[in-house]
C-alpha cells in the first residue's frame, strides 16, 4: 500500500474528529452496500458467502480480492489492501475521507450536515459543485458545436489528423466557436453569471470589465476527474497560430499537477495491459487510444509531478514513458524516470525516433511498430547507460572520464551484483575501456557508499522497533522492491493476532478485556494501534457494525492488519479462550520485563551503583508487581 493511502486515512480522522458528525458517517456506511459500490469498479463473482474479483490495487490474474457482505469490508490476499466502503472509495478514487463520505452520502441520498459548521468548508463544497455543473454545461456547449453547424472546420481538422468521430465522442472533444460571447451567452441562459464564468477560467475580462470567451476558434479537450467529469479544458488552434494550446487556469476543482489526462479512461486499460503508457500531449493519448493503446495518459503539459506518479502507482506497477523524440522529451524522460522510480514503479522508456511524437509515429509507422517500440523499450538502467554513452564524447579523455563517472553512479544504484556485473561489461565495451578499470572505479565508490548503507540499515532496524512505518522503506531498500507481501507486520505474535481476531469477531469481549489490558500491552506497534482503534470505536458506541472500526483507523498498516484478521481463513479460537490470550500476552511482557530486570541487576553487580539505574530497577519492579496483580484479577474474573 502506498504511503499516500496512509495520508488519506489520516485526513479521514481529521475530518471525522470535527466536521462530519459520526452519525452521518455511520449512516453513510450503512446505506451504501459495499458489494454494490465495489461492483461499480470491479467485476465481482459470488464465492461462498463472499464476493471475489481481480484486485483494483495491484495487478493479478487470479482473483484474490474479497468482499465480505456480512461484515461490509474488503480484503485482498494478494496485496493486503483492505477496509470498509469509505476506505475503498478513498483508495480507488484517490480522494480524501471527506470527499469519499460526501460522494457516498450523495449516492445514498443522505444530506451531509456539518457539525461545528466551518462555513467556509460548506461553502467551498457547494462552490465546487457549482463549478462542476458549469463545466458540464460548457462541455455540452463545446460538443454541440463540434458536431453542429459551426463545427465544420474543426471536424475537418480532426479528419485531417486521422481522428474518427467515435474517438472524438469517447474523448468528449468539442469546439469553441470563433465568437466573443458564444459560451458566455450559452452559460448565462443556463443560469450562470459572468462572475462564475470568470472564476471557472472560461471567460476573460477585457477593458471596461467586459467579459469575453477565453476559448475562441479552438478544438476543445475536456480534462476530467476520476469520475470522468470535466474539470478543465485545453483548447488547440486549428492552424499554426500561437499559443498552440490554451488551458484552463487552476481552480477550486482543478490542480494541474494532480491530474493525468484521461486517467479515468485509461484505468481499465492499465489493468488489462498490465502497464501504463505515459505521453506528453493530448493528441498522443487520443491517437494511441484509437490505435488500441487504451492504457495511455498524459501529464498535461507539465513536468511530471510526484503526485501524478503516486496517482499512477495506485493503478499500475509499470510505466512505459513515450515522450517526444527530441531534446526536451529526453530531458523530461530523465526527470520522469526518477520520479516514477521513487514511487516504486517499474519504468521503461519507449525511444521514439528524432522529431516524432507518439501520435505522428503511429500515423507514420502504424500500431504494430508502436507495439514493438513498447516491447523492446529498455528498462531504467539500460536507458540511462545508453543515453550517457550516446551523449558522451568518447574521442577525448575528458569526455571518457565524465561519462565513466556518470556510468558509475548508475551502476552503483543497482542492488543485484549480477545485474551490476552485466551492465558493467556492456558499458566497458561501449566506452572502450577495460572492465577491470571500470570495476575498480565502481568498487572505490562502493566502499564509500557501503559505509553509508550499513549505517542506514542499522537506523532502519531501529525504526522498526519504534514502528513508525519507516521499517517498510528500510526493508524495501535492502530487498529490492517488493509489493506482494503485506509488510509492516513482521514480528506480530500469534498471541496478539489471535486476541485481536477474537475481539474483532466478538466485540462484546472488549468491555471485559479493556479492564485488564491497555493498548500498550500489545507489543507490536501495529497491533497496539489496532487495539486503540477498537477501543475508540467501542467508546463511540459503534461496535455493533462490522465495518465501523475502519473509520477509526489512522494508517494503512492497521487497516491491513484488521482486514486481514477479519478475513483469516483459519478457524477462530473459541470465545472462552479470550482471557487465556490476555494472560498469555501479559505473561509475555512479564517475561520480557524479568529478562530486563535480570540483565540490569547483572550490570549493577558489575559496575558501581548509579542512582538512575536504581530508580529504573525499582520502577520495573513496581510494574512487575502491578502486572502480576492484574493477571490474578484477570484469572478471577
Ligand atoms: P505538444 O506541442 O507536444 O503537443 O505539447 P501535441 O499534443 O503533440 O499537440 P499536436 O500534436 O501539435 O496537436 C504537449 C502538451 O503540452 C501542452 C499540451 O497539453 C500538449 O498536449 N501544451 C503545449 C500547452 O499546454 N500549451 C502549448 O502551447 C503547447
Ligand atoms: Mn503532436
Amino acid at each position: 500500500m502506498g504511503s499516500h493511502q496512509a495520508e488519506h486515512v489520516s485526513n479521514g480522522v481529521n475530518a471525522m474528529s470535527g466536521l462530519i458528525p459520526e452519525q452521518v458517517i455511520a449512516e453513510v456506511r450503512e446505506r451504501n452496500d459495499i458489494v454494490a459500490v465495489i461492483s461499480e469498479y470491479v467485476e465481482l463473482r459470488k464465492a461462498g458467502k463472499n464476493w471475489k474479483g481481480l484486485c483494483p490495487f495491484h495487478r493479478e490474474k487470479t482473483p484474490s480480492f474479497n468482499v465480505n457482505p456480512e461484515e461490509q469490508f474488503y480484503y485482498c490476499f494478494g496485496c493486503g489492501a483492505g477496509g470498509n466502503v469509505i476506505n475503498f472509495l478513498m483508495a480507488v478514487e484517490n480522494i480524501s475521507f471527506r470527499e469519499a463520505v460526501e460522494r457516498l452520502a450523495e449516492r445514498a441520498g443522505i444530506p451531509v450536515r456539518f457539525e461545528n459548521g466551518s462555513p467556509e468548508k460548506t461553502q467551498s463544497g457547494s462552490e465546487k459543485k457549482r463549478l462542476l455543473e458549469l463545466h458540464r454545461a460548457a462541455h455540452e456547449f463545446f460538443q454541440n458545436n463540434l458536431f453542429g453547424q459551426s463545427g465544420g472546420l474543426a471536424r475537418q481538422y480532426l479528419t485531417a489528423r486521422g481522428i474518427q468521430g467515435e474517438t472524438a465522442r469517447v474523448f468528449g472533444l468539442g469546439y469553441a466557436p470563433a465568437e466573443w460571447r458564444g459560451l458566455l451567452s450559452y452559460l448565462e441562459r443556463r443560469g450562470f453569471s459572468e462572475a462564475e464564468c470568470l472564476a471557472a477560467g472560461l471567460a476573460s475580462e477585457g477593458r471596461g470589465s467586459r467579459c469575453y470567451d477565453r476559448f475562441r476558434g479552438r478544438l476543445m479537450f475536456p480534462v476530467c476527474d476520476g469520475r470522468g467529469q470535466p474539470i478543465a479544458f485545453g483548447g488547440r488552434v486549428l492552424d499554426a497560430s500561437q499559443p498552440k494550446y490554451l488551458n484552463s487556469p487552476e481552480t477550486l476543482i482543478f490542480t494541474k499537477g494532480n491530474n493525468l489526462y484521461r486517467l479515468d479512461l485509461a484505468r481499465r486499460g492499465f489493468r488489462e495491459k498490465g502497464f501504463a503508457v505515459l505521453v506528453e500531449g493530448y493528441m498522443d493519448v487520443i491517437s494511441l487510444y484509437q490505435a488500441g493503446f487504451d492504457n495511455t495518459v498524459a501529464a498535461l503539459g507539465t513536468a511530471l509531478t510526484e503526485y501524478q506518479a503516486r496517482l499512477l502507482k495506485r493503478f499500475t506497477q509499470e510505466v512505459v514513458i513515450a515522450f517526444d523524440g527530441d531534446a526536451a522529451g529526453e530531458a523530461a524522460t530523465w526527470r520522469g524516470l526518477e520520479i516514477l522510480r521513487q514511487q516504486g514503479l517499474r519504468v521503461r522508456v519507449a525511444e521514439l525516433p528524432g522529431g516524432e511524437d507518439p501520435d505522428t509515429f503511429i500515423r507514420t509507422y502504424g500500431g504494430r511498430a508502436f507495439e514493438e517500440l513498447l516491447n523492446k523499450a529498455p528498462g531504467l538502467t539500460e536507458f540511462k547507460l545508453g543515453t550517457i554513452i550516446r551523449r558522451a564524447d568518447l574521442s577525448t579523455v575528458d569526455g571518457k572520464v565524465a561519462a565513466t563517472g556518470r556510468i558509475i553512479e548508475v551502476l552503483a544504484e543497482l542492488d543485484s551484483p549480477v545485474e551490476q556485473n552485466e551492465y558493467l561489461r556492456w558499458a566497458a565495451g561501449r566506452l572502450k575501456i577495460s572492465e577491470d578499470v571500470l570495476a575498480a572505479e565502481l568498487e572505490a565508490r562502493g566502499a564509500k557508499a557501503g559505509i553509508e548503507n550499513s549505517s542506514r540499515h542499522r537506523i532502519s532496524s531501529k525504526s522498526n522497533n519504534r514502528g513508525d512505518g519507516k521499517d517498510r522503506d528500510g526493508s524495501r531498500k535492502a530487498l529490492g522492491v517488493r509489493r506482494r507481501q503485506p509488510s509492516g507486520l513482521q514480528g506480530l505474535s500469534d498471541i496478539e493476532a489471535a486476541l485481536l481476531r477474537l475481539l474483532l469477531h466478538h466485540r462484546q469481549l472488549i468491555e471485559r478485556v479493556k479492564q485488564v489490558l491497555y493498548p500498550e500491552d500489545f507489543r507490536h506497534p501495529v497491533a497496539q494501534r489496532a487495539m486503540e482503534c477498537l477501543l475508540a470505536c467501542h467508546e463511540a458506541g459503534h461496535l455493533e457494525h462490522g465495518a465501523a472500526v475502519f473509520d477509526y483507523v489512522k494508517d494503512a498498516s492497521v487497516q491491513q492488519l484488521i482486514a486481514g484478521l477479519l478475513t483469516s481463513r483459519t478457524s477462530l479460537p473459541p470465545v472462552q479462550t479470550c482471557m487465556h490470550y490476555v494472560r498469555r500476552l501479559q505473561v509475555m511482557h512479564l517475561k520480557d520485563d524479568l529478562k530486563v530486570l535480570e540483565d540490569q541487576i547483572g550490570q549493577v553487580e558489575q559496575e558501581p551503583v548509579d542512582g538512575r539505574l536504581v530508580s529504573q530497577l525499582s520502577n520495573l519492579l513496581i510494574k512487575y508487581r502491578q502486572l502480576r496483580e492484574e493477571i490474578s484479577r484477570g484469572i478471577r474474573t
